[in-house]
């Protein structure tokens, strides 16, 4: 199962998926993108793809994508969470409905979905649970506030479960991954692409093949964080002082 499947990461990873010849549920707002996606994928790769389009900023919607989960036969064996967007300014500037249906998305949904699927993943040999992080999820985020908490909720939330699998005993695995800058219609929806413009960007289909690999090469749980410049920004977030880490992400984020 696939959310944020209608763009960006969460299409490459399906993508991906239906290649190495998993049948899919995927799930995302816009109902007529995923029904084009069911086609190529189907017709390209001969998986079996169900489409169900869902708000999971929606408690409703939400209902009705765990009831479509359980008529999954077997059950899902994968789940990448990937649906996430964000908006960049000053917070006093952004509706707080808004930021808290973002949060949602990345803290209920995630908590609802993978409760879902969770003991069908501990129990199978080929389990795999993929939660779309961030790197901001290494630091507080001025003027991405509730983004970067919402993801260090996230991060947090699949290391702890990936290490209650291995304690388990579980050929679960968990991957908490943690991109930078993706070339995605990401940067459109929060308004950062001068942000994007200031580093170096992924292409989404060489994270999505990259993220399935380091999810086969291991057991238990794992941060994954592409590419050497970001794997560096991650390690100085967790060494240096908070107070110096954020006032320099300040720094790196503020609008100019
Ligand atoms: N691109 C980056 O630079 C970057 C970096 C680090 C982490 N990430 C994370 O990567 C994940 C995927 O983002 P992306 O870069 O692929 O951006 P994207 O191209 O904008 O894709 C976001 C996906 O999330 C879905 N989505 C957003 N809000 C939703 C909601 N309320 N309910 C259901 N689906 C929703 C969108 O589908 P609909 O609009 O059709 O609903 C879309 O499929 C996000 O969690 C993001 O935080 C992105």
């Amino acid at each position: 199962m696939v959310t944020g499947a209608s763009s960006g990461i969460g299409a490459a990873l399906a993508r991906e998926l239906a290649i190495a010849g998993w049948d899919l549920l995927v799930t995302a707002r816009r109902e007529q993108r995923l029904l084009v996606q069911q086609q190529e994928l189907e017709e390209k790769h001969g998986v079996r793809v169900t489409v169900h389009a869902a708000d999971l900023a929606n408690p409703d919607d939400r209902a009705g994508l765990l009831a479509a989960i359980d008529t999954i036969p077997g059950g899902a064996a994968c789940l990448v969470h990937a649906a996430g967007s964000a908006a960049w300014d000053r917070f006093e500037q952004l509706d707080p409905v808004q930021e808290g249906r973002r949060v949602s998305v990345a803290t209920t949904a995630t908590v609802e979905l993978v409760g879902q699927v969770w003991p069908g993943i501990l129990a199978r040999d080929d389990g795999l649970l993929i939660i779309v992080s961030s790197l901001a999820a290494w630091q507080p985020t001025p003027y991405m506030a509730t983004y970067a908490a919402g993801k260090a909720f996230q991060r947090s939330f699949a290391e702890a479960l990936g290490a209650e699998a291995a304690a388990a005993g579980s050929s679960a695995r968990v991957l908490a991954l943690c991109p930078g800058p993706v070339d995605t219609e990401f940067a459109w929806v929060a308004g950062t692409q001068p942000l994007a413009e200031r580093v170096p960007v992924l292409k989404p289909v060489e994270l999505a093949r990259e993220t399935l690999k380091r999810a086969g090469a291991h057991k238990g749980s794992v941060a994954y964080v592409p590419g050497w410049r970001n794997r560096v920004s991650a390690t100085a977030a967790a060494v240096l002082p908070r107070g110096l880490v954020t006032r320099i992400s300040e720094r790196n984020h503020r609008p100019r």
